[in-house]
């Protein structure tokens, strides 16, 4: 039996990698996704490919860093569907950049977007949750950054370590409200996604970053697992989405400020 049907979930950054794999498991479990992103064409093939399933779906352009944007999304949601039950609060971007390295722009654009963008989905999402009166499931995204430090990655280790103590200090605030909204957080390891290749603003790529770090030359995911992950390769989006469908349903009913570790070992 489907663990989501009839239930409505956001879920950001769903154009690409874990974002697009977890619309599509979710779908998968019954659930209509509204699936946002800054990048229209990404979103509107995850829209696509939910759709050719035989599942239920609309693509809204977001950012995720935009608070106007927040509440337009979560009415949009509620006037469309009446109800909201799951927030996927994934977006995120990776900059690797040594501290003395970067730019004040480069450090606030990734706090806006990892750290800032899943406090405003959680701050626009529970008074829709609270009003339908059914509880809720927000799982935020971290990462194993989020839990060790990593040289070349302290801005993105800083965004993914605030995530994680945000996400428990706010599970505390909804159950002394007794609202029936759980929040945890999810903690991937190394997973073969396009955010490894990203260039971006103000820093190198992910894998440029352990390049650097490692002196070794065009570093995959994979090969990075290999060194680091006991399991010795890569984890695919999916790997991650199963863990959200979890946290997501009631099967995880207990679990409030827990953290999901998701990453082949990489820190057992
Ligand atoms: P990805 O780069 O494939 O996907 C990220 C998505 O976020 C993209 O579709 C992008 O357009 C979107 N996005 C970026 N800025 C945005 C904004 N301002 N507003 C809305 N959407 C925006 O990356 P991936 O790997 O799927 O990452 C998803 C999440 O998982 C991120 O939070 C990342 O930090 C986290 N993560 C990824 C790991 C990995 O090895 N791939 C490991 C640990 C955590």
């Amino acid at each position: 039996m489907k663990r989501l049907t009839g239930r409505v979930a956001i879920v950001t950054g769903a154009a690409s990698g874990i974002g697009r794999a977890t619309a599509e498991v979710l779908a998968a479990e019954g659930a209509l996704i509204v699936a946002t992103d800054i990048d229209v064409g990404g979103g509107e093939e995850t829209h696509g490919r939910i759709i050719a399933s035989g599942g239920h779906a609309r693509f809204l352009v977001q950012d995720v860093a935009d608070e106007d944007r927040w509440a337009e999304v979560v009415a949009d949601t509620m006037a469309s569907h009446g109800r909201l039950d799951i927030l996927v609060n994934n977006a995120g971007i990776g900059l690797g950049t040594l501290v003395t390295e970067m730019t004040l722009e480069a450090w606030n654009r990734q706090v806006a977007i990892n750290l800032t963008g899943v406090f405003l989905g959680c701050k626009h999402v529970i008074p829709a949750m609270r009003a339908g009166g059914r509880g809720g499931s927000i799982i935020n995204v971290s990462s194993v950054a989020g839990l060790e430090g990593a040289a070349g990655l302290a801005g993105y280790c800083a965004t993914k370590g605030g995530v994680r103590l945000f996400t428990k200090a706010l599970a505390k605030e909804c159950a002394m409200a007794r609202d029936g909204i759980r929040v945890n957080s999810v903690h991937p390891g190394i997973i073969d996604t396009p955010i490894w290749t990203r260039i971006d603003q103000g820093g190198l790529s992910l894998a440029q970053t352990a390049e650097a770090h490692t002196g070794a030359n065009a570093l995959s995911p994979d090969v990075i697992a290999a060194a680091g992950a006991p399991l010795g390769y890569a984890g695919q989006p999916e790997d991650v989405a199963r863990g959200i469908a979890f946290l997501a349903s009631d099967d995880s009913r207990y679990m409030t400020g827990s953290e999901l570790v998701i990453d082949g070992g990489w820190t057992a």
